[in-house]
């Protein structure tokens, strides 16, 4: 009996230690076989290549850390046609390709092309990009435009939607909800929030760009009220992240009612985070003869 296997709506995974879209690559095999992952998540794809913002774009802060990579990525053709094989080559566990784009027809667009590979186990759709048909501001932002967004992309795949919300939102719940009812199969969250950092001495920014986004520690807590919250208004399953770094950590959101979790800066930290966080969970699990599912949702909040 595996303790740790879980369900991520249509996912069956080994256990529920994912990587966050844009943290990882193939390059940690160096350090242990990657089939040991839960499922495996993309960099996220855009239809055209992406050569990022301009350095610097990563600052280390007391408990975290600023990014502002700006989506670099090789394109969807370079993506298909190169990196995808190749990772199907490499990995038997699920692998979730992170899609983004500038309208509803460019995501759509890009799942057909995704599909006819059969290569993909799930897409996380990742709408914290701004969205042209609506004065540029993020899908992500309004409720109706995630319900409409996701309602268009359910009928072209059979596959698992998850779709990764920001927290740089009023009101997170209301847009799982939106999600949800659009038809998506389960949540991500969450995505990094705001940050920004100055050089007292010169007021010039450590970023290229000035405003920027923000993961890490410090934002374990805010990930974890989001998932708590998140959980209590939709049926779907979460996939969590944010300041996650050990298997302690990970446990923390199992209550709080994630299925599955990621490990995003805990990367850099410790490039053999996953397999650390997989050995405490293990260890818990039988020290106390309990499996996985015995623990998601069970946070105890006396009133
Ligand atoms: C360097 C860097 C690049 C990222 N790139 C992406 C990305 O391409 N797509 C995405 O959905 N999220 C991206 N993220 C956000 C992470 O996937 C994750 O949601 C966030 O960092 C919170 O988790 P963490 O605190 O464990 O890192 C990126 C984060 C970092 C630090």
């Amino acid at each position: 009996m595996n303790r740790l296997s879980t369900q991520l709506g249509k996912l069956n995974l080994q256990n529920p230690v994912t990587v966050a879209s844009g943290t990882f690559g193939t390059e940690y095999s160096a350090f242990y076989d990657l089939n040991i992952l839960g499922a495996y998540v993309s960099k996220t794809i855009t239809p055209e290549p992406k050569i990022g913002n301009p350095p610097p774009r990563l600052y280390e802060t007391q408990a975290g850390m600023l990014n502002s990579i700006g989506l670099q990525n090789p394109g969807l053709n370079a993506f298909i046609n190169e990196n995808l094989p190749e990772l199907k080559a490499q990995l038997s566990v699920p692998i979730i390709v992170s899609i983004s784009a500038e309208s509803t027809n460019l995501f759509a667009m890009m799942i057909r092309h995704l599909e006819a590979t059969r290569m993909v186990d799930a897409y996380e759709l990742n709408v914290s990009c701004p969205n042209v048909e609506n004065e540029g501001i993020a899908f992500g932002q309004d409720p109706y435009v995630v319900m409409r967004l996701i309602s268009e992309l359910r009928p072209l795949t059979d596959k698992e939607l998850i779709v990764k919300l920001s927290p740089n939102v009023t009101d997170i719940a209301k847009i799982a909800k939106a999600a949800e009812s659009g038809g998506a199969d389960s949540i991500a969250l969450i995505n990094t929030l705001f940050g920004m950092a100055l050089d007292y001495q010169t007021g010039k920014s450590f970023i290229a760009k000035g405003i920027c986004g923000y993961s890490g520690p410090a934002i374990k807590p805010i990930a974890l009220a989001n998932t708590w919250k998140v959980s209590q208004a939709v049926k779907i399953p979460i996939l969590a992240m944010g300041g996650i770094i050990t298997w302690q950590d990970a446990l923390e959101f199992f209550y709080a009612g994630a299925s599955a979790i990621a490990l995003g800066t805990a990367n850099f930290y410790n490039p053999k985070a996953v397999p650390d966080c997989l050995e405490g969970l293990n260890d818990f699990l039988e020290k106390h003869d309990l499996d996985l599912c015995d623990l998601i949702g069970k946070a105890l909040i006396p009133a």
